[in-house]
C-alpha cells in the first residue's frame, strides 16, 4: 500500500467513525430533548441544575513505591526474565499466602488454567464440568485441548457450582471439575473435593476472582488438586 492509499484509508476511517459518533450523539440528544426530572425542571444534560455537584477526584493510581520498583526492574536490565528476583519474590510471597506444595508462575490466569487442564491429562473428547458464569479464560484451555466444557447449574444465591447438578452431569468422559470462585465467594470446596475423589476426577480451582478469600478458614487454592490465580 503506498502512502496516498494509506492516508485516504485513514481519512475514511476517521470520517466514518466521526459519522458513527455523530449518529449516536444525535440519537441520544433526540432521546433526552425536552425531558424533565420528577420536579419538572430541566435535566442537567439539557442545561438544568446538576443533582450531584461534587467532582470525582482523580487521584494518581501510581506513586513513589511503584516508581521505585519500576526503577529497580529497569536497573536489572532485563524485564522479562522469569527466573529474575521479582518472580522469585512473587513465588515466595504467594507461597506464604497460599501454602501449597508447588507454586509456578506463568503469563496469565488463562495460561495457568490451560496448563492445569493439560497437566490433568485432558484431551480430545474429554469433558470438564464448570460454571457457565465466568470469564472466557476458564474454558479457553479446555477448548484448546479439544475437550468439551460442560456447564453445570449454579446454586441459588451463591452463583457458584451447584454440587448436586455437577454430580448429575458426570459421565464416563468426565475428567475434571473447574470450580470458579465467583466475585470473591468460595465454592463449596469440601463437597466438590469429595465428589471429585469419589469419581476419580481432578478438581481445579479457578481463583482468579477470589484473591485472599477463605473457605472454612482455609485459603482458597489449598483444597483442590490444582489452583489457578490471575494477576
Ligand atoms: C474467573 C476467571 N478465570 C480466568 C480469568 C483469566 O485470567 P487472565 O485475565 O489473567 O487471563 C479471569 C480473568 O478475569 C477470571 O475472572
Amino acid at each position: 500500500m503506498n502512502e496516498r492509499d494509506s492516508m485516504s484509508r485513514r481519512r475514511f476511517v476517521v470520517g466514518a467513525s466521526g459519522l458513527a459518533l455523530a449518529g449516536a450523539t444525535g440519537a441520544a440528544a433526540a432521546q433526552t430533548a425536552n425531558k424533565t426530572n420528577k420536579k419538572g425542571s430541566k435535566l442537567a444534560i439539557d442545561g438544568g441544575a446538576k443533582t450531584v455537584k461534587a467532582k470525582c477526584s482523580a487521584k494518581p493510581r501510581w506513586g513513589e513505591p511503584e516508581r521505585k520498583q519500576l526503577e529497580a526492574m529497569l536497573k536489572q536490565n532485563s524485564l522479562f526474565y522469569w527466573r529474575g528476583p521479582q518472580t522469585k519474590l512473587l513465588k515466595e510471597r504467594f507461597h506464604e499466602f497460599c501454602p501449597v506444595k508447588y507454586v509456578q508462575t506463568c503469563s496469565s490466569g488463562t495460561a495457568a488454567l490451560h496448563i492445569a487442564v493439560a497437566a490433568a491429562g485432558i484431551g480430545l473428547g474429554d469433558e470438564v464440568i464448570t460454571a457457565p458464569v465466568t470469564d472466557i479464560g476458564t474454558v479457553i484451555g479446555v477448548l484448546y485441548q479439544q475437550a468439551v466444557p460442560v456447564f453445570a447449574d449454579l446454586g441459588k444465591g451463591t452463583h457458584n457450582l451447584d454440587v448436586s447438578d455437577v454430580e448429575r452431569r458426570i459421565t464416563p468422559k468426565t475428567k475434571a471439575i473447574i470450580a470458579v470462585h465467583l466475585t470473591g465467594n468460595p465454592c463449596d470446596l469440601d463437597a466438590l473435593k469429595a465428589l471429585a475423589d469419589r469419581h476419580n476426577l481432578v478438581l481445579i480451582e479457578d481463583c482468579a476472582q477470589a484473591w485472599g478469600a477463605k473457605y472454612r478458614g482455609r485459603p482458597i487454592g489449598t483444597v483442590g488438586h490444582i489452583a489457578c490465580f490471575s494477576l
